[in-house]
């Protein structure tokens, strides 16, 4: 690979949402690629704390109806609105798979939560840049129902969801994304 196409692929990836999606089914063995690249992402004292779970095929339809529900219940009845809980549904079943995103904690804490949070962020990162060479779209949703999607997804001791990697096919251009200037991120000390 020439540096230009890491470039060029880093630079296109966009947060693509279920409402784009088409019905144009995903091969597993591409979503298998996908986990298998997020495999490989760094980590401090090899802990490889990220777990994901996979929602496909009529699995969907119960974590659809469960992320709506909870979103009934999480939310307050002032800011409750039908068309929020709808569209939680939807998003699932518009997407041909749903990633649930876990932090796998080390039993040991041989590090700190936040690197391991970290490493579990650049899993993610490895698994949407190559969502991006596929053609596909996704994005990392992290609503406020984690927390009750950790409890229902019953997950062993140490585990808790940090997100949803929601994904489809799409065939729309993508928006252009927007980022400030790096220099002002940026300050070099050379002498
Ligand atoms: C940790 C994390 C959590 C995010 N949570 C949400 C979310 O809950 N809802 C949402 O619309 N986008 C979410 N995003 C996506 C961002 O909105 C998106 O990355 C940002 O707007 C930049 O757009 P781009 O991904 O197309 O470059 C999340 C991104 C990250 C990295």
């Amino acid at each position: 690979m020439q540096p230009d196409q890491l470039n060029d692929l880093i630079h296109s990836r966009r947060s693509i949402f279920p409402a784009i999606f088409t019905e144009q089914p995903i091969p597993r063995e591409v979503i298998q690629q996908l986990v298998e690249n997020a495999n490989w992402a760094p980590n401090h004292r090899r802990t490889e704390p990220w777990r994901f779970q996979i929602f496909r095929g009529k699995a969907r339809t119960r974590l659809a109806d469960f992320l709506a529900d909870a979103y009934m219940q999480t939310v307050s009845e002032a800011s409750f609105s039908e068309i929020k809980r709808e569209k939680t549904r939807k998003n699932v079943l518009r997407s041909d798979t749903v990633l649930v995103i876990i932090l796998q904690r080390d039993p040991e804490e041989k590090v700190p939560e936040w690197e391991e949070i970290a490493a579990v962020a650049a899993a993610v990162q490895n698994l949407w840049l190559t969502v991006t060479a596929y053609g596909l779209g996704g994005y990392w949703s992290t609503p406020g129902t984690l927390p009750a999607l950790t409890d229902w997804l019953k997950l062993p001791q140490g585990q808790r969801c940090i997100g949803l990697f929601y994904l489809g096919n799409y065939d729309l251009p993508p928006a252009s994304g927007q980022r400030g200037p790096i220099e002002e991120k940026v300050l070099w000390i050379e002498e």
